[in-house]
């Protein structure tokens, strides 16, 4: 094989989790190389992942116009703006969307170029091991043989489809489907009450889709804090979205414009539902077919992922997996840390993902966002806590933004005061929960948030206050 095409580091996938191991691969001085195998409305790469192309960044394109929309609608009247002539443009909210998500995708692009991070476009195959490392095929858009002495397996996921009703993504739709409805459907159901069904099912519901969501489990966001979760089941129910819980789902057919959707609900009653769209959002699997892995000696977990160690080494030394295709998870930051993290241990470095921080956010408004342990998890590990709570309602700057819902929660260990998690439903909780994280990161207590000073007015504040609750001296409540 010439020399050009054998390289230090190859990455296979170019989603968050190996588009950033690439890019820190390639600044750490290796020669570089990353496979990506998604394409474009016109046939070119779109590189990103999930994240990019049908996850994260339209999402949240869409969540940002459906609430402005809403707003409009229902919010701006409160502040002395009357809107006449309201209308939804619903092409032009899914072009933007598009532009968004082609915005991130020529990002990588120019990255790639500027780290000097060789691309591939097409599917990479393991064919086999030459001397120190491994030989990939890529076919597709791009076809070649290339090989590496260290590879980085980042895949990712797909959705889960329910064994009767496969994804045709016209009536029956996974998050990709969901992401791209031509007219707004009259009713949409929603099959899983996790974190696609609640931020798809708030984005159909503001542009005025009467929204039913059919969820397994009888606990509403069970790996939520459940204060946090009731307080946003509440303001979910008040927006419309009808969360049906503890069902379980029966028959599903199809027709030629609608769906019909049996179930026992929870109290086991048969019941029946028709929707003109339905969106299956129940879980992801890890993306590991027809890779080759037979080839080199690759091992799945007993769950179907990679089996990885604590530091994302395979079984097989030389060969890396990070992201969604092994334990941990499903978020495009942890991805991306532990993609790092690979590339400066390859380097002899000593990468460190914190498994305990990792935030998680749900994009719904009220916005949910959490790190660390909730009440429920301390109770069963037998750990003494300390919570203290502030709402929002109660903060001047909410106040001033018209949006008071939810509320701060800090929770303590008993004895040291050290933050052990801190969960928000509320206005940008997204953006507040950092602060949780740095802190937790420093291995804060309560009183050192307590005596830091906020920013007046802001929403920043009311972590403040939770964290002075938490020695029972909140000032403003
Ligand atoms: P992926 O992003 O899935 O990327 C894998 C890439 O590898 C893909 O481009 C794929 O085409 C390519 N590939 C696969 N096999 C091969 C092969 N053999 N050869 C070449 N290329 C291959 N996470 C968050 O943190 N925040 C959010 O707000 C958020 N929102 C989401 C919304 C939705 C609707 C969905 C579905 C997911 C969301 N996620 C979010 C999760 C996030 O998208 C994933 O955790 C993240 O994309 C995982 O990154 P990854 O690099 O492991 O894999
Ligand atoms: P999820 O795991 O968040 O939720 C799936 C829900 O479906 C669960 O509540 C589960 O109990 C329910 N369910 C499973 N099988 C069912 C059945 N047969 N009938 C009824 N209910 C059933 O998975 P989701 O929403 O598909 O998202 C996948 C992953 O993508 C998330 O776990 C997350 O990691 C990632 N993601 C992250 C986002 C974010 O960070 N804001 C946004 C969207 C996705």
């Amino acid at each position: 094989m010439s020399t050009e095409k054998q390289f230090d580091v190859v990455v296979i996938g170019g989603g968050p989790g190996g588009y950033v191991a690439a890019i820190r691969a390639a600044q750490l001085g290796f020669k570089t190389a990353c496979i990506d195998d998604a394409v474009n409305a016109k046939g070119g790469p779109a590189l990103g992942g999930t994240c990019t192309n049908v996850g994260c960044i339209p999402s949240k394109a869409l969540l940002q116009s459906s609430e402005h929309f809403e707003h409009a609608g229902h919010a701006f009247k409160e502040h002395g703006i009357n809107v006449s002539g309201l209308e939804l443009d619903l092409a032009q909210m899914l072009k933007r969307k598009d532009g968004v998500v082609k915005a991130n995708n020529d990002g990588i692009v120019y990255l790639f170029k500027k780290n000097k991070v060789t691309f591939f476009h097409g599917r990479g195959t393991f064919a086999g091991k030459e001397g120190e490392g491994f030989t990939i095929d890529v076919t597709g858009p791009t076809t070649d043989t290339i090989s590496a002495k260290n590879v980085i397996v980042a895949t990712g996921s797909n959705p889960r489809e329910l064994p009767n009703a496969p994804f045709d993504e016209k009536i029956i739709l996974s998050n990709t489907g969901a992401l791209a409805i031509d007219a707004v459907p009259a009713k949409l159901g929603v099959i899983g009450a996790g974190v696609i069904g609640l931020e798809m099912g708030s984005v159909w519901r503001r542009v005025g889709a009467q929204v039913t969501v059919l969820e397994g489990l009888p606990t509403f966001l069970g790996a939520v804090d459940q204060q946090i979760a009731k307080e946003a089941h509440k303001a979910f129910t008040k927006q419309g979205l009808a969360i049906h819980l503890g069902v379980k789902i029966g028959n599903i057919t199809k027709g030629a414009d609608n769906v019909t959707v049996e179930y026992a609900d929870a109290t086991g009653a048969a019941q029946t539902a028709t929707f003109d769209r339905l969106i299956v959002s129940i879980g992801r699997v890890p993306n590991t077919n027809g890779l080759g892995f037979d080839k080199v000696g690759l091992q799945l977990d007993e769950r179907g992922f990679i089996a990885v160690d604590d530091e994302c080494r395979t079984g097989v030394p030389g060969i890396w997996a990070v992201g969604d295709v092994v334990r941990g998870p499903m978020l495009a930051h942890k991805a991306e840390e532990e993609g790092v993290a690979v590339a400066e241990r390859i380097a002899g470095q000593h990468g460190h993902v914190n498994f305990n921080t990792i935030p998680w956010v749900i994009y719904t408004s009220p916005e949910i966002a959490w790190v660390g342990r909730t009440e429920e998890q301390l109770k069963k590990d037998g750990v003494a806590y300390k919570a203290g709570t502030f709402p929002f309602m109660a903060n001047g700057r909410a106040r001033a933004l018209g949006d008071t819902t939810g509320m701060v929660k800090v929770i303590a260990d008993a004895a040291t005061d050290e933050i052990l998690g801190v969960h928000i439903v509320g206005p940008v909780a997204s953006e507040l929960i950092s602060e949780a994280v740095v802190a937790m990161e420093f291995k804060a207590s309560a009183e050192d948030i307590a005596r830091i000073c906020h920013a007046h007015p802001t929403l920043s504040e009311a972590t403040k206050e939770a964290a002075l609750a938490v020695d029972k001296r909140s000032l403003n409540f």
